[in-house]
């Protein structure tokens, strides 16, 4: 299994360019079963997770073809309409398919989830979202057996907790039913508007982009079409955390700064100096004025508030800054498991319930140590947490990193950080 091997404690210096975000890709993907011929995206990340859908794809008859970051995605014929458990233990997001399943065959098997690192994670909006649309689904065996008789109906639809995958599922089930769908309580983070931006170029009529209340009137048939996947927020956020917290300079270009208010709001508090101009953040915390960043309460929010999937990374950050930083994490109910690891290099961090007590370590800071991943945005936090240490940090498992960060090691290592992955 491979690791990576860490020389912290130098500055980061350079620019780094964001890639296409994945959780923007895997619902566009899925949005591609919706109808048949050749679908064009560009800017999609290669990524462990873009891989597991584009074969989850395969399976069902899809077929595609990459050509640097752009795919070409072919789903005229689909032979299959289940996806086993192999797949979605992977990767939760392989749900995407119900949607656009349901709205172009009116049947799809997919495996229940089950609870992950982060938390339970269930699946119960998606499913009683599918039902007002007239679906029936049957939970038997660990999968979610679903069809409907006929075209899916338009109906209301609202979400207890704005959910971003169930917001999805059902914009991609709704936009070939018959009458109008709203979607009240929708999430409005970029990825969703990402997708209602490619099911409007396939040919659907939404109304509400970006808002908590999207209303889909329903047509009676789609085109394929050309789209841009948007720059990945949560990886521009944690190379913008990175940059800080050792105190370097980096340019992160090629992101969408609008589509990160909260992260740049704090970061500003946090006492690092940011420019931003166009698609480029400048993020400079040089070691002396590192002694001075002070640290800030965070609680993460839907967006726009500040992301969960930055929580971990910002959490790095505070244990370097002076004083004492509060963080309330109110999405996910476990998703401090990256706090054991960040105390093995040295962090203070005290959890009482969803809140995570910080003291910070100031200028002093983190020690390098053998640590272990446990999910996606933990591992990005322990490597933030050794590039900033002094001396050797490994992290194994990092499969997980795989999952999210495209070209991580290179993209590091362009801008001065010593990091290589070494298999046992
Ligand atoms: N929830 C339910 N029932 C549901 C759906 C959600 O109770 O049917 C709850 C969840 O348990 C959670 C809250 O609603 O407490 C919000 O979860 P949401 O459904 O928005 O999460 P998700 O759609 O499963 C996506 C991202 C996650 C990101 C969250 C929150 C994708 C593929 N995944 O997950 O990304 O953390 O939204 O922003 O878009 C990651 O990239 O590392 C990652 C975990």
């Amino acid at each position: 299994m491979d690791k990576l091997i860490i020389e912290g404690g130098r500055p980061l210096h350079g620019e780094v360019c964001i890639s296409g975000a994945k959780n923007a890709a895997l619902p566009i993907i899925a949005a591609t079963l919706l109808t048949g011929g050749e679908h064009v995206l560009t800017n999609v990340p290669d990524l462990r997770d873009t891989r597991t859908m584009l074969s989850l794809l395969a399976e069902m008859g899809v077929r595609h073809r990459r050509d640097g970051s752009t795919l070409s995605i072919d789903s005229s014929d689909i032979t299959e309409a289940e996806v086993s458990y192999d797949l979605v233990k992977t990767m939760r997001a392989s749900v995407l398919v119900l949607g656009p399943l349901l709205a172009r065959l009116g049947r799809a098997k997919v495996s229940l989830p089950g609870g992950c690192a982060i938390g339970a994670r269930p699946i119960n909006f998606h499913i009683s979202g599918f039902q007002r649309l007239g679906v029936t689904c049957r939970l038997e065996h660990g999968y979610v057996e679903a069809f409907a008789a006929g075209r899916l109906q338009g109906n209301s639809v609202y979400f207890d907790i704005p959910s971003v995958t169930g917001t999805e599922n059902i914009l991609m089930a709704a936009v070939l039913a018959e009458g109008d769908t709203i979607i009240k309580n929708a999430a409005r983070e970029p990825e969703v508007t990402n997708l209602v931006d490619t099911l409007t170029a396939m040919g659907a009529s939404i109304e509400g982009r970006g808002t908590a209340e999207l209303i889909v009137h329903g047509v009676d048939r789609l085109h394929p079409a050309s789209v841009a996947i948007i720059a990945d927020r949560i990886e521009a956020g944690t190379y913008l955390i990175a940059a800080a917290a050792t105190g370097g300079e980096v340019v992160v270009s090629g992101c969408r700064p609008d589509h990160l208010p909260a992260l740049l709001e704090k970061l500003a508090e946090v006492g690092v100096d940011i420019v931003t101009v166009d698609n480029h953040v400048t993020v400079r915390a040089d070691p002396i004025s590192r002694a001075r960043l002070k640290g800030v309460d965070i609680k993460t929010m839907p967006y726009p508030g500040y992301p969960t999937d930055l929580q971990a990374q910002i959490m790095s950050l505070m244990c370097l800054c002076d004083g004492m930083s509060v963080i309330k994490e109110t999405i996910f109910e476990n998703r401090f498991m990256h706090v054991a690891e960040l105390r093995r290099l040295g962090a203070d961090i005290r959890i009482e319930g969803n809140t995570a007590a910080v003291r910070g370590l100031g200028p002093g800071g983190f020690n390098g140590a053998r640590v272990m991943a446990t999910d996606l945005r933990a591992s990005s936090s322990l490597v933030i947490g050794g590039l900033a240490a002094a001396g050797r940090t490994e992290i194994s498992r990092i499969y997980h990193l795989e999952r999210g960060y495209e070209n991580l090691v290179e993209k590091l290592c362009a801008v001065g950080a010593r990091v290589w992955k070494e298999t046992d």
